[in-house]
C-alpha cells in the first residue's frame, strides 16, 4: 500500500489501554481500563462544551467563590460536575479531590471501587474568555490495602499514583497520559469521537531553548531564581539566550514542554511563600509525566513526586522539564544553601 494512503489500523486510546491490560496478565481486572475510558469520554464532554462556549451562554462566572478564594467560571464548575458525575458512575472510584470542591468527595457504598481521582477539573480559567488553551489535569492512586476510602488514601507521595494524564483543548483535544510505562500522547478525532494515539513514547529532549514562567512575578523571585533567569538571557560564550513562552495554562505550558524540552516554572516566592500550583492535581500528574518522559519535576530543592501531603489543597514550587535545564536550575539553588 502507497504510503499516502489512509491508514486502516488505527490506535484508539481504549485499544491501547486494552492492550496494556493484556500486558499485566489474568491479575488485571480491568478496572483502571474502565475508569480512564470514563476520564476519556469526560474530555470528550468537556471539549464539546468548550468549543461551544461562546455560542452557548458559557462564558463568564458562575457567581461563586471556591476553596482557593478564585472565582468560578461557569466552564470551571460545568467540567468540575462533568468530572464527578462521570466519575461516580463508572463504579470505579471510592474518593475524589477536586480543585473546586473545598472537601474530599467520598462516593457512597452503592458506587464505590477501588481507584481515587485528584484533578483540576479546569486549567487554566483565566484563558477561557480570549479561546485560548485550557485543559483538564488527573492523577489516579489505588486505594490503600482494606481501607474503604479516606482522605488518607490521597494524602500520598505523588510517586505512589499508578496513572496520571491531562487533556488539552486547543486547535485540536489532545490527551496525555501514563500508567506508569512512558507517555503516550492522543489526538481526539472529532468526526470518529475517538482519541487516536498521535504521540507514542513522548521523550522531553535533554535540553530545550525554551523558559516559561511567568515574569510580571520578578519582583518577588528569591535570587536563586533571578539568577538562572539572568543566565538563560545573558548566557556567557557566545551563546544565544533562550526564547520566552509563557500562556498561563499549566496544562498548554506543560505540553509545550513535553514536546519542545526546556523549562516550565512556577517558583515560590515573596509573595507566594509556598508557590501557587496545587500539589495534588496539578503538580503531581505534570511530575508523574515529566519523569516518565526523562524528564525533572523539583521544587528547586528536592523532588516534587516525593512531597507527602498533608492537606488536600496545598501548594508548591514547581520547576520541571528537560533534564539539563532543570539541573541547570538546581545548581542555583544549591550555591544558596
Ligand atoms: P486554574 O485555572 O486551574 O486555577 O489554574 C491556573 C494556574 C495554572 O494553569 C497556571 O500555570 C497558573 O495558574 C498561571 O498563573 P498566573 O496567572 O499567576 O501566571
Ligand atoms: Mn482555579
Ligand atoms: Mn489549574
Ligand atoms: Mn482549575
Amino acid at each position: 500500500m502507497s504510503e499516502d494512503f489512509p491508514n486502516t489500523d488505527i490506535i484508539t486510546l481504549t485499544r491501547h489501554i486494552l492492550s496494556d491490560q493484556l500486558r499485566l496478565g489474568p491479575a488485571a481486572t480491568g478496572d483502571l481500563t474502565l475508569l480512564l475510558t470514563a476520564i476519556q469520554t469526560t474530555s470528550k464532554f468537556i471539549a464539546n462544551n468548550v468549543r461551544k462556549a461562546r455560542l452557548i451562554n458559557l462564558i463568564g462566572l458562575a457567581g461563586e467563590t471556591n476553596v482557593q478564594g478564585e472565582e468560578q467560571k461557569k466552564l470551571d464548575v460545568l467540567s468540575n460536575d462533568i468530572m464527578i458525575n462521570a466519575l461516580r458512575a463508572s463504579g470505579k472510584t471510592a474518593v475524589l479531590v477536586s480543585e473546586e470542591n473545598e472537601e474530599a468527595i467520598i462516593i457512597d457504598d452503592k458506587f464505590k471501587g477501588k481507584y481515587c481521582v485528584v484533578f483540576d477539573p479546569l486549567d487554566g480559567s483565566s484563558n477561557i474568555d480570549a479561546g485560548v488553551n485550557i485543559g483538564t489535569i488527573f492523577g489516579v492512586y489505588k486505594l490503600q490495602p482494606d481501607s474503604k476510602g479516606s482522605i488518607s488514601d490521597v494524602l500520598r507521595p505523588g510517586k505512589e499514583m499508578v496513572a496520571a494524564g491531562y487533556t488539552m483543548y486547543g486547535s485540536s483535544a489532545n490527551l496525555v497520559l501514563s500508567t506508569g510505562f512512558g507517555v503516550n500522547g492522543y489526538t481526539l478525532d472529532s468526526s470518529l469521537g475517538e482519541f487516536i494515539l498521535t504521540h507514542p513514547d513522548i521523550k522531553i529532549p535533554a535540553r530545550g531553548k525554551i523558559y516559561s514562567f511567568n515574569e510580571g512575578n520578578s519582583m518577588y523571585f528569591h535570587s536563586p531564581v533571578i539568577n538562572y533567569l539572568k543566565s538563560i538571557k545573558f548566557p556567557a560564550n557566545g551563546k544565544s539566550p533562550y526564547s520566552a513562552r509563557y500562556i498561563g495554562s499549566m496544562v498548554a505550558d506543560v505540553h509545550r514542554t513535553l514536546l519542545y524540552g526546556g523549562i516550565f516554572g512556577y517558583p515560590d516566592d515573596k509573595k507566594s511563600k509556598k508557590g501557587k500550583l496545587r500539589l495534588l492535581y496539578e503538580a503531581f500528574p505534570m511530575a508523574f509525566l515529566t519523569e516518565q518522559a526523562g524528564g525533572i519535576a523539583t521544587t528547586g530543592k528536592g523532588r516534587i513526586l516525593d512531597i507527602i501531603p498533608t492537606s488536600i489543597h496545598e501548594r508548591c514550587p514547581v520547576f520541571l522539564g528537560s533534564k539539563d535545564d532543570v539541573n541547570d536550575l538546581v545548581k542555583f539553588y544549591q550555591l544558596h544553601e
